[in-house]
């Protein structure tokens, strides 16, 4: 039996009063007993997000992390000093981050060092419009987990999140969703057995409160990772009401 887990992606969002507002409501709002709630603010906010979620079950990400280890790298966060403040799990291979010329190669070896670190990554794969009209969706989201499935290990979860849905309000229908997710759990059944039944896969890209519950109604669909509704308190109750 898989947990599920709805996980916001706050990104290059907020600002100190505001995370403020957001945390606390949440922390009135969400029911952490049968699911697992994580929320990734910007690095800045993550040790005030910490302090203001003490107690109250919600979980915290980072969005991204240095391959390094510690050491001389002006301006990289290593995946120790994300697990020193209280982070579980962190966020890689964003679509967002490879459109800015992140590569499969440095999300795996960014995996490794949160491993390393004792974090849980949360690994992005998507295709875009285009390669999804030219019948290559499944082709391009298994290449990106070739590069990753060999260290899969246990905790770490996949988000199939499709670029084109991504903060468009364009959403994957359930069943374009789920038919992804049973290929990602597939591959996975083949390359990584062990791992295959228990690896938490999420859907991204527009989840919203009144599609929510659609969406994780599907058999191998686990829960969401949520980027703009998860800026909005009542939002992402619901959608975390909704989890299946
Ligand atoms: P969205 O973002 O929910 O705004 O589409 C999802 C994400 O980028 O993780």
């Amino acid at each position: 039996m898989r947990r599920s887990v709805v996980a916001g992606n706050w990104k290059m969002y907020g600002s100190g009063s505001m995370i403020e507002g957001l945390v606390t409501a949440l922390a009135a709002s969400v029911a952490t007993d049968a699911c697992d709630v994580i929320v990734s603010p910007p690095f800045p906010y993550l040790s005030l997000v910490q302090q203001l979620a003490k107690g109250t079950g919600i979980g915290l990400a980072g969005q991204n992390c240095s391959a390094f280890e510690p050491g001389a790298h002006t301006g990289e966060v290593a995946a120790a000093m994300l697990a020193d403040i209280g982070c579980q799990w962190v966020i890689l291979g964003h679509s967002e981050r490879r459109q800015a010329g992140e590569t499969d190669s440095e999300v795996a070896a960014k995996a490794a060092a949160a491993r390393q670190a004792g974090l849980q990554p949360i690994l992005c794969v998507g295709e875009t419009l285009e390669q999804r009209q030219s019948g290559d969706a499944v082709a391009v989201v298994t290449a990106q987990l070739e590069a990753l499935v060999v260290d899969l290990a246990a905790g770490d979860m996949i988000a199939y999140e499709p670029v084109w849905a991504i903060g468009t309000g364009e959403t994957a229908t359930p069943e374009q969703a789920q038919e992804m997710h049973s290929e990602i759990r597939a591959f996975l059944a083949k390359h990584q057995p062990a791992l295959a039944e228990d690896t938490r896969l999420l859907y991204g890209g527009s989840v919203k409160a009144d599609n929510a519950a659609a969406l994780f109604a599907e058999q191998d669909i686990d829960g969401g990772l949520v980027g703009g509704a998860s800026l909005q308190a009542d939002d992402f109750a619901a959608i975390v009401r909704a989890a299946p």
